[in-house]
This record gives structure tokens, C-alpha cells and sequence, in this order.
């Protein structure tokens, strides 16, 4: 007896040692990169012969809907400045880089009857610059910045966008795939269909909440299989990528221990990025149950013939599943949901927010990033991957974007402890067995974040937009997450020696 106590006492005694260990390696073979998005940082929003997107048209529309009042007409000018983020790569060690293509830059008019030579001569200089300098290119085809000329057509509520976005993504295989080995179809579903067709967070602005961000949804799912379909069957043998989607997935925890609660907070999930992922990376295909049931019983409600929510036909359905070689997962954040009798006084109706049947709030103990919708909770984000392996039957997930906003300066000490929090929790996840093969930070530099403008800094780098020529400067994050890449691994005692960052003049 006593033998076996002292036994217990040494064997818990080493698992304490381990656990409370500071420092914690990587696997083999994963894989760090950091990433951009074009309307965020190129700038060069009328040269050599781009044509308008929505993000072009809504930066200029008076009184302007930008909370600085600002655009990404110059943004960080990585049109001309590549050459300088391919360095920052570098600097960091990154494995790969992940930026996206601006639709307009190679196709003005969204359509292929004009494809601008000057546009694909940009993206074969930012990709050979990359592989000359050994950090693999990451192609997002599509983050948000649809042809205005498209918008005018519907955009992504009109059916036509399946086959515009197939035309447009073989223009890009074609003149890139040679080189480019991990795509990304689309990112961030919902912020497309919700936030541009149901609500007017992002462009193009459509409000038509309850309906838009539904016909978006089954839209969107088969652009992105058609285009994955593309490659698998006349890409994928010449040019040995891996293609998948990238969708936005935000952890909503019940507020209480009810079932009730319970019930909402995973309603509140399938709708938040169900919706995209179900239908692709589950057994069975289709929207969530959960999804379809709470519409097609609130469109009953309301007087509808027949739900809001589109079918997928069985042919559809069957098309859209397994159409993506990993799981995209752009992380940030994570909400409580709960029930509350008083709803139908609290939303509109139709409304997602309605459908979804929740009161979604946060804990006032998490911090708070510079961006009202970002609080720091990495539990959070290892409930999300351990959900994602147990709906989807373990999935490559790629980690695409995950990151922490701040009001600017270089000592950006709370990112720090953001970044090392959260993998800390992937490390959590991938010991449970979860397939996460990379990770990527956002932002490899301080850019345009949309309606909130120039007010809310992810850079890993510093831009100072102020200077004339953008003047890039790491912050200390940047030393840390490099220290991360060259060790793979993560010590949480790190200290990097700041000299640099501490006699910078504008600290
Ligand atoms: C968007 O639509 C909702 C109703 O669904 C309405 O309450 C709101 O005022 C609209 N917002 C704008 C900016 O039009
Ligand atoms: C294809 O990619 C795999 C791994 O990504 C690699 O092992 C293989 O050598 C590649 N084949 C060609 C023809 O490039």
C-alpha cells in the first residue's frame, strides 16, 4: 500500500512538472505563416488598370460609412511595398505567407473578356519574390473585395456568382497554380453573406437580414465547391495543391448550466459557422438540423410559404461535402448565449438574430481587445477545435487567421500574452488529438480593417501611416512569434532583447 502511494506520489509529482513546464514544443512538420488580405494593405486602388470592387466603392461613398473617414486608396502600398513584406516574412521565419488576389487587379470588370496583364504581373512578383526567398505563397482567392461591376448584378444573392467565381479562379490557376501550392477559395463566409446581405457591417451594405445572408450562404457553398471541383479534377495532378475554405468560427459558450442554455449556445454555433462547415466537412451533408429547423419554423410563424433558409437539393448536397482538403479556421473570439422568454420584443422579424433565438453577451473579466467585438478567452478556442474533431470526424484544420487588436505603439504586451494564450490552448487541443497542421497570425502588418478603418492595429509590424513611405517596424510580438517559429516551440518565459523596439522614437 504504502509502495503504491509513494508510486502515485512520484508519477503525480512528474505529471505536475510537465504540466507546469513553461516551455512546449510544436510537432514535427507544423507549419507557421501569417497573413494579409489585398483590400487591406495594397492600396494601388485605380493603377494600372484595377477596375472598382464594393471595398473601392464604399471607401468613397459621402457621408462615408468608415469610422476615420478613411480608404484603402494608398492603405500600407504593398502594391509597391512587396518587396518589404516578403522580407518581414522572412525576418519572422515564416513558413508561409497567406495574402489574397484582388478579383478587379485581374479582372476590372469581374468578367473574363478583359484580364489584366499588369494585375497578374504584380501577383507573379510578390509570388517569386516569396519563393526566392523560401516562404511558400498562400492564394486566398476571394476576401470580400467582389467586382462592383458583379455587385450591380446581385452579387453573391444572384445564382450567376457560382460560374463568375469559377471563371475568375481558373484565371488564377492558370497563371499561378505552377507556383502556388495552398489556396483558399473563400474567406470568412458569414462576414460576406451576414454581415454585407444581412446587416450592414460590411459591404455591400444590403440589410435584407432573415433572407440575403441565406441565399448568400447556399451561393457561396457552391462557388467554393465548384472551384474546388475545378482544381480536383484539371488542377490538382499537374500542380499538387491542397485547396480549402477558410470560415469564420466564433466559440459561444452557454451563460448558464440549463438545458435551455445549452441548446441556444449550440444553436448559436451552427448558425455563427455551421452553416458553412456543415455542409461541407460532415458525414451527411446539408445545413445544420438545427439551422433549418429554427427557420423553417419561424418562416411557418411568419406567414412564409415556404422557409427562408434555400434548399440544397440531394445533388447539391452530395456536391458540396468533402469538397475542401482542410478546415480553414479563422479564430478570434468567443460569446455566452442564453435564452430569454422577452426575444420576440428584442429582434426584428424575419432577422438571423431572430432565427437564431439567442441573447448573445461576453464575461466583463475577459480582456478586451482595441475592436468592441474581440475579447481574449483561449478556452474557448480549444472547445472550438475539440468541437470541430467531434463533428467533423477529426479534420485537417488549418489555422488561417487568429490575432489581437490594439490601439497602436511597438511594446504590445497584451498581444503577446493573446498569442502565447491561444497556443497554449491549440497545444491543448492538438495533445487531445486534434489535426491542426498550421497556424497563421493575423496581420503580418498594420492595415485597413474595414468600417472601423485605421483605428484598430493587428500588425505583427507596425506601419506608420503617417510616413510617406509606410515605414515598417517589428513590435515586440514580432520577436516573440519569431522565437516561436525558430524554436518550434513555446516559452512562455521568452524575453526577447528589446534594444530596438525601446529606442524607437515613437513609443
Ligand atoms: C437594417 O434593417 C433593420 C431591420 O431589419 C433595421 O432595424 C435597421 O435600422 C436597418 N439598418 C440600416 C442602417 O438601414
Ligand atoms: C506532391 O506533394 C507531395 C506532398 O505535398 C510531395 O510529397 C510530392 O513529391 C509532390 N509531387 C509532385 C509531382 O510535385
Amino acid at each position: 500500500m504504502a509502495r503504491t502511494l509513494l508510486v502515485c506520489f512520484v508519477l503525480i509529482s512528474l505529471e505536475c512538472i510537465w504540466c507546469k513546464s513553461s516551455i512546449r514544443r510544436f510537432p514535427d512538420g507544423f507549419q507557421f505563416g501569417a497573413s494579409t488580405a489585398a483590400y487591406q494593405v495594397e492600396g494601388g486602388w485605380s493603377e494600372d488598370g484595377k477596375g472598382l470592387s464594393i471595398w473601392d466603392v464604399a471607401t468613397h461613398m459621402q457621408p462615408s460609412p468608415i469610422k476615420d473617414g478613411s480608404s484603402g486608396d494608398i492603405a500600407a502600398n504593398s502594391y509597391h511595398l512587396y518587396k518589404r513584406d516578403v522580407e518581414i516574412a522572412k525576418e519572422l521565419g515564416l513558413d508561409f505567407y497567406r495574402f489574397s488576389v484582388s478579383w478587379t487587379r485581374i479582372l476590372p470588370n469581374g468578367l473574363t473578356n478583359k484580364i489584366n496583364k499588369l494585375g497578374i504581373a504584380y501577383y507573379n512578383g510578390l509570388i517569386d519574390e516569396l519563393l526566392r526567398n523560401n516562404i511558400k505563397p498562400f492564394l486566398t482567392i476571394y476576401h470580400w473585395d467582389l467586382p462592383y461591376e458583379l455587385q450591380k448584378l446581385g452579387g453573391w444573392v444572384n445564382p450567376l456568382v457560382t460560374e463568375w467565381f469559377v471563371d475568375y479562379a481558373k484565371v488564377l490557376f492558370d497563371n499561378f497554380g505552377d507556383r502556388v501550392q495552398l489556396w483558399v477559395t473563400i474567406n470568412e463566409p458569414k462576414q460576406i453573406c451576414y454581415e454585407g446581405y444581412g446587416d450592414v457591417s460590411k459591404a455591400p451594405f444590403i440589410n435584407a437580414t432573415g433572407i440575403g445572408e441565406y441565399i448568400c450562404a447556399k451561393n457561396v457553398l457552391l462557388a467554393h465547391a465548384k472551384v474546388y471541383h475545378l482544381y480536383n479534377d484539371h488542377y490538382r495532378q499537374l500542380q499538387n495543391g491542397s485547396i480549402g475554405i477558410s470560415i469564420s468560427c466564433t466559440w459561444f459558450d452557454p451563460a448558464s448550466d440549463t438545458f435551455d442554455d445549452q441548446q441556444g449556445a449550440r444553436d448559436a454555433r451552427r448558425f455563427d459557422w455551421g452553416i458553412y462547415a456543415h455542409p461541407i466537412f460532415s458525414k451527411d451533408g446539408d445545413f445544420p438540423i438545427e439551422v433549418k429547423r429554427n427557420i423553417a419554423y419561424k418562416s411557418a410563424e411568419q406567414g412564409y410559404s415556404k422557409s427562408r433558409l434555400p434548399v440544397l437539393s440531394n445533388s447539391e448536397i452530395t456536391f458540396i461535402r468533402g469538397s475542401s482538403d482542410f478546415f480553414g479556421v479563422n479564430t478570434y473570439t468567443s460569446k455566452l448565449a442564453y435564452r430569454d422568454a422577452s426575444l420576440d420584443e428584442m429582434y426584428p422579424a424575419p432577422s438571423y438574430s431572430d432565427d437564431i433565438g439567442v441573447v448573445i453577451t461576453k464575461d466583463p473579466s475577459w480582456p478586451q481587445g482595441q475592436s468592441n467585438w474581440l475579447q481574449e478567452v483561449p478556452w474557448g478556442f480549444y472547445k472550438l477545435l475539440m468541437e470541430i474533431k467531434d463533428l467533423y470526424e477529426n479534420p485537417l484544420v488549418f489555422i488561417t487567421e487568429n490575432g489581437w487588436s490594439t490601439a497602436g505603439g511597438l511594446l504590445d504586451d497584451d498581444r503577446v500574452r493573446y498569442y502565447r494564450n491561444y497556443l497554449t490552448a491549440l497545444l491543448d487541443a492538438l495533445n487531445q488529438g486534434c489535426n491542426v497542421k498550421g497556424y497563421t497570425a493575423w496581420s503580418l502588418i498594420d492595415n485597413f480593417e474595414w468600417k472601423q478603418g485605421y483605428t484598430e492595429k493587428f500588425g505583427l509590424y507596425q506601419v506608420d501611416f503617417t510616413s510617406p513611405d509606410l515605414t515598417r517596424r517589428p513590435r515586440k510580438s514580432a520577436y516573440i512569434y519569431k522565437e516561436i517559429i525558430r524554436s518550434k516551440q513555446l516559452d512562455l518565459n521568452f524575453e526577447p532583447a528589446l534594444e530596438e523596439v525601446y529606442e524607437s522614437p515613437d513609443v
